[in-house]
């Protein structure tokens, strides 16, 4: 069996930070969000992947993820060029699947549970196709299914404003090789798009087995800034507590905390876990709970909980920053005492707020 990871896409609900680079590499916990599908097919071993590539800044995520040995997995690049849906990503891989069957992962989903109960035995059975669903409260922004009192899939539509069901489609899928006919046979949407679920619903109308599985634990779709921030709360929820850095006197430390090579946390400081914190960086102030900077990051005197700063920057507010998505290489600087209390931000890379 073959991974292949959706890495293509515009990313234009994740805008400004997409403006300098593709959004599967957005930090969650200090990794780029992509990394945990690869480890996630990589525990299961599967180490053959392709990486479908857009045109937003491919080479980042090849600079990033280079031939995968550092994950223990070889990896082959595959480039989509322009999104035009996701079945047609999936088709783009056809000649890397070269006849086995494959784990399709949507490079900006993030499971909390291992896929190893969803792939096994998928291989040995008559399935021509398995889908990851999960139940959610709002179905209609999501591929929602409808099954059978087996768990066969019966029915498949693709963010429909009626939805027959609270079951929606985790960006995770297993195929074989009939895919690519069933993809051959589908037109683009009203959105344009060859969507995957019309490719799946033309398998089942093609006398094909779908069957479901029913993922327990979170799920995320990193699509949008609130999601990434639930992800990384998520995420930090399972840290564990490290220590590589410099703690002066006098600092607090609560909870579980991660701390790397070559950072200073500055004596009066607070550092409230879950958090994780970079290499290199200084810290001066009150950091989290749910939050992780990156390398190289100087907090000074600034209070920051429940955000992501990718790295590289420089935060001095006199008041607190909160649930913000902070670019690499952004500085906020605060010049006036007067600021009402709490902000928030999306901030791109490369970005000055004086405020
Ligand atoms: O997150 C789960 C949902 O993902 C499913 O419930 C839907 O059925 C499925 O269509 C998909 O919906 P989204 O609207 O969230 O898909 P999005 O356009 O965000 O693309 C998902 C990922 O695939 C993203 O990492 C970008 C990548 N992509 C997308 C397209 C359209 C490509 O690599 N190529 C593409 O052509």
């Amino acid at each position: 069996m073959k991974g292949v990871i959706l890495s293509g896409g515009h990313g234009t609900r994740l805008r400004p930070l997409t403006h300098t680079g593709p959004k599967q590499l957005i930090p969650i916990a200090n990794k780029p969000v992509i990394d945990y599908a690869i480890e996630d097919l990589r525990n299961v071993g599967i180490t053959e992947i392709g990486i479908i590539l857009g045109t937003n800044m491919p080479n980042k995520i090849k600079d990033a993820l280079g031939d995968g040995s550092k994950y223990g997995v070889n990896i082959t690049y595959i480039m989509q060029g322009e999104p035009k849906g996701l079945a047609h990503a999936a088709k783009t891989a056809k000649d890397f699947v070269d006849g086995d069957s494959f784990v399709m992962y949507l490079g900006d989903n993030i499971l909390k549970s291992s896929i190893k109960d969803f792939v096994s035995e998928f291989d040995d059975s008559d399935f021509s196709s398995r889908l990851l669903l999960q139940e959610v409260a709002d179905p209609r922004q999501f591929g929602v299914a409808e099954l059978n009192d087996e768990g066969k899939i019966i029915n498949l539509v693709e963010k429909p404003e009626h939805p027959k069901s609270n079951l929606a489609l985790v960006g995770i899928y297993l195929f074989k090789n009939n895919i690519f006919e069933a993809i051959d046979k589908i037109k683009p949407s009203w959105r344009n798009e060859l969507e995957i679920t019309d490719a799946i619903q033309q398998l089942i109308d093609d006398g094909y087995d779908v069957d479901s599985f029913v993922v327990e634990g979170w799920w995320k779709d990193t699509g949008k800034p609130e999601d990434v921030l639930d992800a990384n709360q998520l995420i930090l929820e399972t840290l564990k507590t490290d220590i590589q850095g410099i703690v002066e006197d006098d600092v607090k430390i609560k909870g579980r905390v991660v701390i790397g090579e070559g950072t200073v946390i500055k004596s009066g400081s607070v550092i409230k876990g879950p958090t994780i914190i970079g290499k290199n960086c200084e810290i001066k102030g009150y950091v989290g709970p749910y939050t992780s900077i990156g390398d190289n990051t100087k907090i000074i005197e600034s209070e920051i909980d429940s955000s992501i700063v990718i790295g590289d920057s420089v935060i001095q507010s006199n008041k607190r920053i909160t649930e913000s998505l902070i670019g690499q290489n952004s500085k906020i600087i605060t010049d006036k005492k007067t600021y009402p209390k709490g902000r928030s931000f999306v901030i791109g890379e490369n970005t000055i707020i004086t405020l």
